[in-house]
């Protein structure tokens, strides 16, 4: 079975070095980072549509704990107003905010609609109040805050935690048995067209609630993200590159000609691989042999990437005058080493086939490549919490290279939410409170509990769920090892 070193033990920058150059990793590397306003991380970014105040975003997360009709909780506001504190200036889209019902991952997503309209207005307030508390009057003159907006598409559970209740692209060879989805799980081309009608009267309410740019969510499997490899779909949505992104650009036109002001970005996962299974001794193995011809940004192998067509999906943006761009990779459903990497995987995941630094490596070498060929979008990167104390180390030589313009912060930010005001400020980064990528938030959610970092946080080390997911996670390993 592979094992790799915590990188908690990795203490020195020659032992953080010395261990990337033993498993041939390569990742941009300061050995200091800068401290105070001059450094990398705390320099803004000026664009036409205004300043964004500094290089920290913070990544969609959702709790698993909205109300079932779709409205934020005490918990929801709660890390809502983490982000807030935080000190990053760039909020992408807070957390995953179904479109209708139908849509949700699951019964605790919330949902933008007319009821809840005034609910997510003030999420959003609570969150601008918080920064103006921590940072001054003025603070929200250089903030962006967006709302990420999504159709769960194959991932969906609107009604009850463990029912999938799944609408697809296409019919899946290895994903549709997963899901219990058949033929009458695919979207027929006029339903199609209903649900582009409902991404944009979405986001026009998301302006109305003040909500300066919507992402149309394109990633981790979720409906955006399958139509990109909808080969075998007949019909104006699927087929060729022009047919697979008719979805995205009708939604842009779409909110254009309803909402003129409000800025459009879009949250991509660049390249997928197989979706994995444990394998011997848990280890994750490919579900499948090549070739694999639906990864999106796949190179036919099922284990690598081609950016031919991702580069030329940013092309399209660039052409629907969309700056923003997140960029993420594969699905926490079916292959979560690639998408977040851990050094522990969820209940429903496998034991890491490869070092979770090679799974960080890999989501910022193809950001920066596509940064290169598109030097005028404005990038978000993803993927790097497993970094752990490195994390300002890698992201301020990331940023220095050009790799990116936006450092995304995910589970870093459940754990260690002021992590971006210490680096900013040039304070020593609190050890206790950095993320060991356990996987809790996502192994929680995924028993149907909420989300939040148990093992860390003490707001919900403190809840009855702690004992029951210590429960779940030692049968899990058990059955890993057995
Ligand atoms: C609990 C949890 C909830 C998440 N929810 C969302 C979401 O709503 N939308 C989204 O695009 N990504 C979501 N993600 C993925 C993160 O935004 C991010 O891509 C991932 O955690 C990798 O970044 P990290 O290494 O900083 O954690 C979620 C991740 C976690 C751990
Ligand atoms: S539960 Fe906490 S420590 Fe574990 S991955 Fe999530 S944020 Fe990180």
């Amino acid at each position: 079975m592979p094992s790799f070193p915590a990188v908690s033990t990795l203490k020195t920058a020659d032992d953080f070095r010395r261990h990337l150059a033993g498993g041939g990793i390569e990742l941009p590397f300061d050995e200091e980072v800068d401290a105070g306003p001059g450094g990398v991380l705390a320099q803004p970014w000026k664009r036409a549509r205004g300043t964004i105040g500094n290089r920290f975003c913070i990544l969609p997360m959702e709790g698993w704990d909205g109300t079932t009709d779709g409205r934020p909780s005490d918990l929801t506001r709660r890390r809502w107003q983490n982000f807030g504190l935080s000190g990053a200036k760039l909020i992408w889209g807070g957390e995953a905010v179904a479109v209708r019902h139908d849509g949700r991952a699951n019964p605790n997503q919330l949902v933008m609609n007319d009821a809840t309209l005034g609910d997510l207005a003030a999420l959003r307030e609570l969150l601008v109040t918080t920064h103006r508390e921590h940072f001054g009057a003025n603070a929200d003159a250089d903030l962006l805050v967006g709302l990420q907006l999504t159709y769960s598409g194959r991932f969906s559970r609107p009604n009850e935690k463990k029912k999938p209740e799944p609408r697809t692209a296409y019919r899946h060879p290895i994903l549709d048995a997963r899901v219990g989805a058949g033929d009458q799980a695919v979207f027929t081309d006029a339903e199609l067209d209903r649900l582009v009608d409902d991404f944009v009267a979405a986001a026009r309410l998301a302006e109305r609630a003040g909500y300066t740019f919507v992402d149309i969510k394109h990633c981790h499997g979720y409906f955006g993200h399958e139509m990109l490899s909808a080969f075998d779909r007949p019909g104006p949505y699927g087929g060729d590159f022009a047919g697979r992104t008719r979805f995205l650009r009708n939604i842009a036109d779409g909110i254009r000609a309803v909402a003129p002001n409000l800025e459009l970005a879009v949250r991509v996962s660049i390249y997928d691989f197989f979706p994995f299974m444990p394998g011997s001794e848990g280890v994750g193995v490919p579900a499948g042999a090549a070739p694999y011809r639906y990864a999106f940004g796949g190179d036919g192998t099922g284990l690598g990437y081609d950016l031919t067509e991702p580069s030329q999906f940013c092309t399209l943006l660039e052409q629907l005058g969309i700056e923003l761009v997140c960029t993420t990779a594969g699905s926490p459903y079916y292959n979560p080493h690639m998408q977040r990497p851990a050094a522990f995987p969820p209940s429903d995941g496998y034991l890491p086939p490869e070092d979770p630094l090679i799974g960080v490596a890999r989501q910022i070498a193809a950001t920066a490549e596509l940064k290169r060929r598109h030097p005028k979008l404005c990038v978000v990167g993803s993927a790097y919490s497993y970094l752990q104390e490195w994390l300002p180390h890698v992201g301020q030589r990331v940023v220095k290279d050009g790799g990116a313009d936006f450092i995304g912060l995910g589970r870093m930010v459940l754990s260690y939410p002021d992590l971006p005001a210490d680096v900013i400020a040039g304070r020593k980064l609190q050890r206790k409170k950095v993320c060991r990528t356990f996987s809790d938030c996502t192994t929680a959610p995924r028993n149907g509990m909420v989300s939040g970092c148990y093992p860390l946080d003490a707001f919900y080390k403190q809840r009855p769920e702690r004992t029951t997911l210590q429960e779940i996670k030692a049968a899990h390993a058990r059955a890993l090892e057995g």
